[in-house]
């Protein structure tokens, strides 16, 4: 792409510590359009916003060194997530030992005061400002834990990072499938494809209703509650606090 666009794209704050090849993906939806460069720019940086930023706070695109449930509040999955957190993590990390791997984190690191014993946390992020946040929170209170700068559509290297582990795996997926269907429609599919197999669990979420509206999204969802229960097995399917979590893992082989 252009280097001057992409510098364009790349100049406000929100953009700037984007993995290239998210920003390519965004821009390649306009590239033909028969507009100006300018308006081209305008429509990237508007879907880059829904997918990568628009629920976190300005606030936390520099480092700070604040109490984690002040962070938790400064992110919208988070915070809605907040009075919740125990419940959800006691049934989704029941007698759970080993490693989770946080695939589109945001900044859920920061919940890792409510994770049991004995937990390893691995997250991975496209903005550079929140895993460098994660990161500083886990290096300055010593916590068995890291955040990774990657694109979640690097699959051979999200892949090789589950192998690198030894022990029992998790993989989040909260409150992301809509992002990358928004980059790549039946991305999430692929995703699940591949790395179910790899791990122990997967769980994904979705807000149940719209922020806005407060209408619930369910009908929407159909496709890919579907292609879970056709492909994988069931394990867990609950609400709690306006998010829906789906738990499931590979079928058995006869
Ligand atoms: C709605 S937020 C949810 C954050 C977190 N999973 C939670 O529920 O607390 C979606 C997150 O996924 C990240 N994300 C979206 N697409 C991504 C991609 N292709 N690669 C890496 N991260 C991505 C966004 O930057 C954002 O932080």
């Amino acid at each position: 792409m252009d280097k001057e666009i992409y510098n364009k794209i790349t100049s406000k704050k929100e953009f700037s510590h984007l993995p290239k090849k998210d920003i390519e993906r965004a821009y390649s939806f306009f590239k033909k359009r028969q507009v100006s460069d300018f308006e081209k720019i305008r429509l990237t940086r508007e879907l880059l916003h829904k997918v990568f930023s628009s629920f976190t706070s300005q606030k936390l695109l520099s480092l700070k060194d604040k109490d984690p449930s002040w962070i938790l509040r400064k992110h919208l999955s988070t915070r809605e997530r907040l009075p919740y957190y125990e419940e959800v993590y006691s049934k989704i990390l029941k007698d759970f030992k080993g490693t989770i791997f946080d695939l589109g984190a945001g900044i859920n690191g920061f919940s890792y005061g409510f994770f049991p014993q004995g937990v390893y946390y691995v997250g991975v992020e496209a903005v550079g400002q929140l895993v460098d946040l994660m990161n500083y929170y886990f290096k300055t209170r010593g916590l068995e834990a890291m955040a990774v700068h990657e694109s979640l559509f690097e699959l051979e290297k999200l892949k090789k990072y589950i192998n690198q582990v030894k022990g029992g795996k998790i993989v989040f997926l909260f409150k992301v499938i809509d992002g990358l269907e928004m980059l790549e429609r039946d991305y999430s599919k692929k995703l699940l494809e591949q790395i179910v197999p790899l791990v122990d669990k997967v769980i994904v979420s979705f807000a149940t209703r719209s922020m806005v509206s407060k209408k619930s999204f369910r009908a929407n969802r159909r496709w890919i509650f579907d292609f879970i229960n056709e492909n994988f097995k069931l394990l867990d399917d609950f609400e709690i606090g306006g998010e829906r979590y789906l738990s499931f893992t590979r079928k058995p082989s006869h």
